[in-house]
């Protein structure tokens, strides 16, 4: 069994509404793969399906070959430990120091406060933010805010990331900073999954791609295939046009 995380023929619901219909999806260990699709279609929701936070409602998610759907309480917290996923806001604790930030999570789990510091300052010192270790969020730029919150996704050294939106929102610098430090946890041997709407920084780090549209899994492949496939709605998002204008609901 290829070890990565799979989505087997998954579908889901809220309220009668399909959001995720039939969707397959392999991300293998060591790949670095975007989801690409417009704003709503249901990014966030598959990731909260991989991490098991909602329940599908057929289908299955398996990771490294063992189906979380199947896992008691306990497991399904060990295999999450390995999966790392850093939220559309950001969503720091404002009331804790940067530092706290990443190491709250170390600390509750009982590990010495000296080790905790050492790895502390070793994740922000990796996203190029130590200095800012007693710095509290709201003193920080929305990209250095980003960056505080990936060193705390790494925290608990995952051997999987799943990045929404990591760069919405940013200058161009910061997008560069938080692109680079993606590019860096790949040449780490990490997995990574993005899903965004923001097409350059969808290629600025991935090496594979999917696009999502109307709830279904419509496209998988490289970059090359995906400017050259041809789909109106995999078009559209790649060149908006004048007949783009409040096309979308
Ligand atoms: N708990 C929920 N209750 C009702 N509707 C929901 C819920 N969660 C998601 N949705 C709906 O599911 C759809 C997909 O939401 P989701 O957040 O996954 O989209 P997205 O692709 O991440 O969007 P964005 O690019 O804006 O972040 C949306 O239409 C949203 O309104
Ligand atoms: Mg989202």
């Amino acid at each position: 069994m290829p070890q990565g995380i799979r989505l087997d023929n998954l579908t889901y619901s809220v309220d009668g509404r399909t959001i995720i219909q039939e969707v397959d999806l392999f991300v293998a260990k060591g790949v670095n793969r975007t989801i690409l699709g417009a704003s709503g279609v249901g990014k966030t929701t598959i990731l909260k399906l991989m991490l098991g936070l909602i329940k599908p409602d057929s289908g299955k998610v398996s990771i490294d070959g063992r189906r979380i759907g199947a896992l008691s309480d306990g497991e399904l917290i060990k295999v999450r430990r390995r999966i790392a996923i850093v939220f559309q806001g950001g969503a720091l604790f404002d009331s804790m120091t940067v530092g706290e930030n990443v190491g709250y999570r170390l600390l509750e789990a009982g590990r010495p406060e000296g080790e905790v510091e050492r790895v502390v300052r070793e994740k922000l010192s990796f996203v190029g933010l130590e200095d800012t270790i007693n710095r509290y969020p709201a003193q920080l730029s929305g990209g250095m805010k980003k960056r505080a919150a990936i060193a705390r996704a790494l925290a608990s050294d995952p051997e999987y990331i799943l990045f929404d939106e990591p760069t919405t929102g940013l200058d161009p610098i910061g997008v560069y900073n938080v692109c680079n430090v993606i590019r860096l946890l790949q040449a780490e041997g990490k997995t990574i999954l993005m899903v965004t709407h923001d097409l350059e920084t969808a290629f600025n780090v991935s090496d594979r791609f999917s696009f999502i549209h109307k709830a279904r899994m419509i496209f998988e492949g490289t970059r090359e295939e995906m400017l050259a496939f041809d789909h109106p709605a995999i078009r559209e998002f790649l060149h908006p046009t004048d007949e783009s204008l409040f096309a979308r609901q």
